[in-house]
């Protein structure tokens, strides 16, 4: 055992897949913490764990240590059942936007601590930095006050709560170390425990743009959270839900925003509002706040038509900053993109067989709207309007995306990319269920 910590030693540990002991964790984590271990160090260590895992003590372990890594948010004095939803990470997955007004109308308080886009999965914080001046870091007092006066709070990620996370999810971001079940649950489940919620449903991503890609690991990362949730004393609820085509029709920052706000005005039943719906239905089951989940899907559909999801989602948005009438005319706030270039297809009729959600999660970050090292600017106008679904007829002149970009250099260059990436078919082909496996 370590009696301090040998970074070399702790990397060729890692790297014989040899298995740690609680204190080299703690340690790693204390010298991450006090900059005694060096970034290239700490992404070497970080390849070692990809490659070679950790088991479900070292993921505990390192859940713990990080979530130990700075403050822990007291939420002893809110009334109330404090509740998290988060995402394992996909394309076009805007849910959180409209996910926690639907809990806090329906009773639940929401805290919530968000990333940034990771990989080519996007992050709620670089949608919500699309609105000028949102403010993403609360401070605990914010926190506190927004839970008891809205019901949500949302904060980006901390150099004060689980500060660990926001170093080793930057460094993962760059190091090609993302898509790991064990790295995953602990940057997830760190941050919850340190945030306070107890009752918390994790979205399990899986498809093309997700980092479980198929349902066998998706099963995989979703028993991980909730074991390791046991182990740390949080309620932890899964859904496993389909990412092999995008979410709603909006990819890229602002795009995304424009489109939660239009789904939140004016309620359809669209693949993504029922998606949203599930969640937000399955969290007020599971936290006990309902006792029927066909009570609470009513609910939520009731206060989407009489527009009290729309009032509560303006009352959290302004409290951090946004504009009174950004959901009047979003686009006097955030960004459009300088050029706007349609995929239209030619061809007889035919059904869409696949969308690589991936791919389209590539072009928003080489159009410039994700990060391909730790310091990138990002473009928040840029990305891919999907006019199409896994399982739709199209026939010739439909359009199938919409290219949002900086010039029309890039827009063709991506044009090729996304036209060549799906698949046609003949034959007729169903829908895929959003909701591959409910919690
Ligand atoms: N969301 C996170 O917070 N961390 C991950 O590693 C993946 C998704």
């Amino acid at each position: 055992m370590l009696s301090n910590i040998n970074p070399i030693s702790f990397i060729n540990t890692k790297k014989n897949g040899i298995k740690h002991t609680k204190k080299e964790i703690e340690f790693f984590i204390d010298a991450l913490m006090s900059k005694t271990i060096d970034e290239y160090q700490i992404s070497a260590w970080l390849m070692a764990a990809y490659l070679n895992g950790l088991d479900i003590d070292e993921t505990s372990w390192l859940t713990e240590a990080m979530s130990n890594s700075g403050k822990k948010i007291d939420i002893t004095t809110t009334d109330g059942m404090v509740v998290d939803k988060h995402s394992t990470g996909g394309v076009g997955d805007k849910t959180t936007l409209v996910v926690l007004p639907m809990l806090a109308s329906c009773g639940a308080k929401v805290i919530k601590m968000s990333g940034r886009g990771l990989g080519i999965t996007g992050g709620t914080t670089d949608k919500l930095s699309s609105i000028p001046n949102f403010k993403l870091d609360l401070t605990a007092e914010q926190i506190q006050k927004q839970l008891d006066e809205i019901g949500i709070a949302l904060t980006g990620l901390s150099e004060e709560v689980a500060p660990a996370d926001k170093i080793l999810y930057h460094l993962r971001d760059t190091t090609g170390t993302v898509d790991a079940i064990p790295l995953i649950t602990a940057s997830i489940l760190s941050k919850k425990i340190a945030t306070g919620a107890k009752h918390i449903l994790i979205d399990v991503k899986c498809g093309s743009g997700a980092f479980t890609q198929n349902i066998q690991e998706a099963n995989k990362l979703s028993t991980l959270l909730i074991e390791v949730g046991k182990r740390c004393n949080v309620n932890v609820f899964t859904t496993i839900t389909d990412m092999n085509q995008p979410l709603g029709m909006a990819c890229g920052n602002a795009l995304e925003i424009v489109e939660a706000i239009e789904a939140l005005s004016s309620y359809k039943p669209t693949r993504f509002m029922n998606l949203c719906i599930e969640l937000a239905s399955q969290t007020l089951l599971k936290s006990n706040i309902y006792s029927n989940i066909l009570d609470a899907k009513k609910d939520i559909i009731k206060k989407l038509n009489n527009q009290e999801i729309l009032s509560k989602a303006k009352e959290w948005l302004c409290a951090q900053g946004a504009p009174a009438d950004l959901f009047t005319n979003p686009y006097q706030y955030v960004q459009k993109a300088n050029h706007i270039e349609n995929v239209v297809y030619q061809g007889k009729k035919t059904w869409i067989e696949k969308i690589p959600s991936s791919i389209i999660g590539q072009s928003i970050v080489d159009l410039g709207g994700g990060r391909t090292h730790k310091d990138d600017k990002i473009d928040h106008s840029v990305g891919v309007k999907v006019f199409i679904e896994i399982g739709q007829l199209i026939h010739h002149n439909d359009i199938l995306f919409q290219i949002h970009s900086k010039s029309q250099r890039d827009a063709i260059a991506i044009k090729e990319i996304l036209l060549k990436s799906i698949k046609f078919s003949s034959d007729k082909i169903e829908p895929i269920p959003i909701v591959l496996k409910a919690a």
